[in-house]
C-alpha cells in the first residue's frame, strides 16, 4: 500500500497500513465505552526495552477485562517488533519511539457484517518520544501537585490494569495543569496516601530508604520494577509504603518513573521543595546511573541534549 513519504505504518487487525489509512469503526467499544486496554514500551537507541514484560502486563490487563485479543503473546510481541522495524527508518539517530499496543473488545453493532469485523480491535502503533518538551524537567526537576480528585480505588476498578479509560487521571491532570502547565499530578488514594499520576509512578527517599506506594493502588510500572531491581543491586533499602503528605513534604529526594521518562527527579510537591540541595539528589543520581546501565543508553543525557534544540 502506498503512503506519503515519512508516514509511519501501524498494525491494525493483522495488516500493516499507513497511519492515515488506519480507520476504526465508530461503533468500536474502545470509543463508545472506553472498553479497551493498552500497554506501551519504548526504544533506547532504536532497541525495544522489555518487550516481553510489557506484553505480559498487557495480557494481565486483558484477562482482568476478559478480552481475547485473538493473538498469542508471542504473536503480539512479534508484531510489536515488526512495527518498530518498519518505522525505525523514519527516526532521527538521536530520537526514539513509544511502541503502543491497544486492544478493544471490538464492535457494539447489531450487524457486525457491514463493518467487516467481528472480533477485537488490535492496534500496534508507535510515536516519537517528546524529548524537547520534557528536557527542562530533567534539568530542573518536575513540579508535582496533588489534585483534589482521588485515584480510583481498587474496589471499583483495579489500577493494576492498564486500561484506555484514563478519565480519573485526566481529571487530576486538568486540575494541575491549570495551575502550572509543566507540572505533574500525583493523585491520593481514598486514605490520603500518594498513588500515581498520568502515566507515572512515584518514589520518595527518606533517611536513605527508598519508598513507593503499594502495588494494590497503582499500575505496577515496568520502570518502577526496574528501579526496585536497581535498588537491590545498590544495596539500597526499599519498601512499599503508605506515603502521606507529611512524608512527601519531608522527602529528601523524590522522582517519578515511567517508560518514557525512565527516572525523572522531582523538584517540589505542592511547592514544598524536596530537601536535597541538588537535583537530582545523590540517591536519585545512583538510580539514574543504574538505569543507564540496565538500558545501556544515556537516557538522561538524551533528554538534556534536546535543551538547546529549537
Ligand atoms: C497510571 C500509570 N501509572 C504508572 C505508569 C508507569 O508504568 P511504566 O513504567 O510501565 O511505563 C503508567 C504508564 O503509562 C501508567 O499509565
Amino acid at each position: 500500500m502506498s503512503r506519503p513519504k515519512g508516514e509511519r505504518v501501524v498494525y491494525l487487525n493483522g495488516r500493516y497500513v499507513p497511519e492515515s489509512q488506519a480507520m476504526v469503526p465508530f461503533r468500536d467499544r474502545g470509543f463508545t465505552r472506553g472498553d479497551a486496554v493498552y500497554d506501551a514500551t519504548r526504544t533506547f537507541a532504536h532497541r525495544i526495552f522489555r518487550n516481553k514484560e510489557h506484553i505480559d502486563r498487557l495480557y494481565r490487563s486483558l484477562s482482568y477485562l476478559q478480552i481475547d485479543p485473538g493473538l498469542t503473546p508471542v504473536e503480539m510481541m512479534q508484531a510489536t517488533v515488526e512495527v518498530a522495524a518498519r518505522n525505525t527508518p523514519l527516526l532521527a539517530p538521536d530520537a526514539d519511539y513509544w511502541i503502543i499496543q491497544r486492544v478493544s473488545r471490538g464492535l457494539d453493532a447489531p450487524d457486525k457484517a457491514i463493518w467487516g469485523q467481528d472480533g477485537p480491535t488490535v492496534i500496534i502503533e508507535c510515536q516519537p518520544l517528546p524529548f524537547r518538551e520534557r528536557a527542562p524537567l530533567f534539568r530542573d526537576g518536575i513540579k508535582v501537585f496533588i489534585p483534589s480528585v482521588r485515584r480510583t480505588p481498587p474496589e471499583c476498578l483495579s489500577p493494576r490494569a492498564k486500561t484506555q479509560n484514563y478519565l480519573n487521571l485526566i481529571l487530576g491532570d486538568l486540575e494541575v495543569r491549570d495551575r502550572d502547565p509543566a507540572a505533574w499530578p500525583i493523585l491520593l488514594d481514598m486514605d490520603g496516601n500518594l498513588t500515581e499520576g498520568r502515566g507515572a509512578n512515584i518514589f520518595i527517599v527518606r533517611d536513605g530508604v527508598l519508598l513507593t506506594p503499594h502495588e494494590r493502588f497503582v499500575l505496577p510500572g515496568i520502570s518502577r520494577q526496574t528501579v526496585i531491581e536497581i535498588a537491590e543491586t545498590l544495596d539500597l533499602e526499599f519498601k512499599e509504603a503508605d506515603i502521606d503528605l507529611f512524608d512527601a513534604y519531608n522527602a529528601d529526594e523524590a522522582f517519578i518513573t515511567s517508560t518514557s521518562f525512565c527516572v525523572c527527579p522531582i523538584q517540589s510537591i505542592n511547592n514544598v521543595a524536596v530537601k536535597s540541595a541538588v537535583i537530582p539528589g545523590p540517591i536519585t543520581s545512583k538510580i539514574v546511573e543504574g538505569y543507564r546501565q540496565v538500558v545501556q543508553h544515556d537516557f538522561y543525557g538524551q533528554y538534556l541534549s534536546h535543551l538547546a534544540v529549537r
